[in-house]
């Protein structure tokens, strides 16, 4: 097999080919065996509700590789969970938890040549899909479902790794509705909120934050990721129905108590960000993004946070990546190791 030599420390967050991905479909009723494919595509039927009426969920997650060699999983049971809720909010076929895990973990031991090495800020990104596979032409569910999960090692979200951002309010499109389909992590969500992060990154920006589409006062979250703010030695992340529950910033209220924070959860006014002492965007893929400054056009305004990363950040950065990383004892039980590899 051919030596795998990518230069780690500068990969980007995106694509990058690996030998195997694992498909199951549900069909009559029930999901079937384990496929294992080393095709990138997908057989589909034309008239599949995925591609028509937007059937289609997805997860992100990472396997972490640890200083003492172990391949961990974070909180897995949590991405699983979401992707039922998904699946639940868009009328697809739930994916039992031993069918996301066992999937996840074939990918990942298959891949294991993929897996980046400790210390290079490089991680294997686990990308579970779940779509509605079957046909039909009027409105309504698929009866077939194909679930996949497919890894590729990645970089940082944001490319300036754990450095700050520039980041800009978006007032004049909206991701989600306030009863609609913003707490799914489905497709759609994705693709209502693009025009305005292409915009953003022409600008240059690294992100939008998007604020409540009813009154346009709070807010929601920070494109790919959510928000938080810290001032007086208190966390503070939006309470919304329409933003994405991050299992990373619900680790991150966590380990804020751990560490002697108060922890509010609750509206968050676009007028307080002023207040704040520093502010950051946490996901998956973005782990924590420190923000530097949000602009706001439409008022000529914008609140700056300066250009390194405040003291609380990288405190919780650094307890977040060392629990993943088997650094921090994992006091939670909230890392998976993947035996064998
Ligand atoms: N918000 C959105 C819209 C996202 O796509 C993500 C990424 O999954 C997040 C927040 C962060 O969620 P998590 O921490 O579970 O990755
Ligand atoms: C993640 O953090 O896993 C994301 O989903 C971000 C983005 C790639 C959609």
């Amino acid at each position: 097999m051919e030596p795998l030599n990518p230069d780690w420390g500068n990969l980007p967050f995106g694509y990058y080919k690996t030998d195997y991905n694992i498909r199951t479909y549900y069909r009559d009723g029930k999901w079937g065996e384990f496929e294992i494919s080393s095709s990138e595509y997908i057989p589909l039927h034309m008239a599949a509700t995925a591609l028509h009426y937007g059937q289609e969920a997805f997860e992100g997650l990472k396997a972490y590789r640890g200083k003492d060699g172990k391949v961990r999983l974070f909180r897995w049971e949590e991405n699983a969970k979401r992707m039922r809720t998904s699946a639940y909010g868009i009328m697809m076929e739930e994916v039992p938890d031993e069918i996301f895990f066992g999937a996840v973990e074939k990918a990942v031991k298959m891949n294991a040549r993929f897996i980046p090495p400790y210390g290079t800020g490089a991680t294997l990104y686990v990308r579970p899909l779940l779509i509605g596979s079957g046909p039909q032409v009027g409105v309504k569910p698929a009866d077939e479902y194909m679930f996949m999960v497919f890894v590729t090692p990645v970089g940082p979200y944001f490319k300036e790794g754990f450095k700050p951002v520039a980041i800009e309010v978006v007032r004049d499109m909206d991701r989600a509705a306030p009863l609609g389909t913003g707490r799914y992590k489905v497709g759609g969500n994705y693709a209502a909120g693009m025009r305005a992060s292409e915009r953003a990154h022409q600008g240059g920006f690294a992100s939008v934050l998007f604020l409540d589409a009813l009154e346009k006062k709070y807010i929601d979250e920070a494109g790919p990721a959510n928000f938080f703010g810290i001032k007086d030695n208190t966390y503070i992340t939006p309470k919304s129905e329409s933003i994405l529950p991050s299992i990373t910033n619900m680790s991150l209220e966590q380990i804020a108590k751990d560490l002697g924070l108060k922890v509010e959860r609750r509206k968050v006014p676009f007028d307080e960000l002023d207040s704040f002492e520093e502010a950051g965007a946490c996901g998956t893929a973005a782990i924590i993004s420190p923000i530097k400054k949000v602009t706001d056009h439409s008022t000529g305004k914008t609140v700056e946070y300066g250009d390194e990363p405040g003291p609380v950040s990288t405190k919780l950065y650094n307890h977040l990546r060392g629990i993943q990383e088997g650094t921090i004892e994992d006091a939670h039980g909230w890392t998976t190791v993947i035996e064998g590899i």
